[in-house]
């Protein structure tokens, strides 16, 4: 099962990015840091083009901090682009933004050419409350303003600095089949666009060659190394309680746990991906997707009525 899920109101969101964005300095990308690239969204790079990038990796008490840093080193040897890593217990984020954002465009600042902003994420990335706590009383609700269309706020976080929230969603079309899992099992998507068993034995899957002690201990389980996925998640359920009749195992509630204990953070710090294994991924699914676009072309192409027929 590939995961596809579109979450609607996308054009309007584009529209109102592609307009801003004329007049942004530094465009900033929330990610969660549990899945930088899967929670990324390559529809923003091609509408932002080449303005200076600030990818913030967020909810960094829930990813693991090793795989963070490399993460962060990953995106900071890119060109014309800055990471840092922030969470929600963090009371004043700020500083750490607005010192990346003029590292990113030295030339602005001062009351004259003040910095501007803009912020994006997909949904669930923690980008409400992110704003929340830097706008604190400060939030300019939307419209009030000449130039400020409904769709967006502006946020003064200094007499020099403006942080623009374009609202809505900004959804990619997933062609990496990993994506959509670690998507799902991060709490993106909706909850009807996918499977949970699946998403669950994908997510035991990863768990098991990458952190197996981290699942041992929270379901106080044998050693998992030798089991098969479902087998995972078969010991999860029966520890559980997860039962049906008979001495079987409810999977679809032993997957419904497996994934509150994940998106809670109780199975302890977790990344499901590093740059490499994403970088790897991408290219498989880019070349499907290629692969699949050439398909259609020519079934296209077999129904087109023929130039000479009938001549
Ligand atoms: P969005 O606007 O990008 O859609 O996301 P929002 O701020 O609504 O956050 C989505 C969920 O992620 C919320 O949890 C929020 O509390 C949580 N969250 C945001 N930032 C962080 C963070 O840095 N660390 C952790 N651990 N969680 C974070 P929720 O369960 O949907 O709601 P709530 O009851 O916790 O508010």
């Amino acid at each position: 099962m590939a995961i596809q899920w579109f979450p609607g109101h996308m054009h309007l969101t584009k529209k109102a990015i592609a307009e801003r964005v004329k007049d942004i300095d530094v465009v900033i990308e929330l990610l969660d840091a549990r899945l930088p690239g899967s929670s990324a969204n390559p529809m923003l790079a091609e509408l932002t083009g080449h303005k200076p990038g600030l990818k913030v990796l967020n909810k960094q008490d829930l990813a693991d901090p090793d795989y963070t840093s490399r993460w962060l080193a990953h995106y900071n040897a890119q060109p014309a682009t800055r990471a840092i890593s922030l969470d929600a217990g963090q009371t004043a984020p700020a500083r750490q933004l607005v010192d990346a954002c003029h590292e990113l465009a030295p030339q602005r600042g001062g009351l004259a050419k003040p910095m501007r902003v803009l912020i994006c994420g997909i949904p669930n990335v923690g980008k409400s409350t992110l704003i929340n706590t830097l706008a604190g009383g400060r939030k300019a609700k939307t419209g009030d303003e000449a130039g400020i269309t409904r769709l967006e706020q502006r946020i003064t976080l200094a007499d020099d600095f403006y942080l623009w929230d374009t609202p809505g969603m900004l959804w990619p079309r997933i062609i990496v089949a990993r994506s959509g899992y670690n998507l799902a099992a991060s709490g993106a998507v909706g909850r009807n666009a996918f499977d949970e068993e699946e998403v669950a034995l994908e997510l035991l899957s990863y768990l098991k060659q990458h952190y197996p002690a981290l699942v041992e201990t929270r379901f106080r389980l044998d050693p998992i190394a030798g089991l098969s996925d479902d087998e995972v998640l078969d010991a999860i359920g029966r520890k559980r309680g997860a039962l049906l009749g008979k001495g079987r195992v409810n999977l679809q509630k032993a997957a419904e746990i497996v994934m509150h204990e994940f998106r809670g953070g109780n199975l302890g710090r977790i990344t499901l991906e590093t740059p490499e294994e994403f970088a790897q991924w991408l290219a498989a699914g880019q070349r499907l997707d290629a692969e699949r676009k050439a398909k259609k072309e020519a079934r296209a192409r077999k129904k087109e009525p023929r130039q000479d027929a009938g001549a």
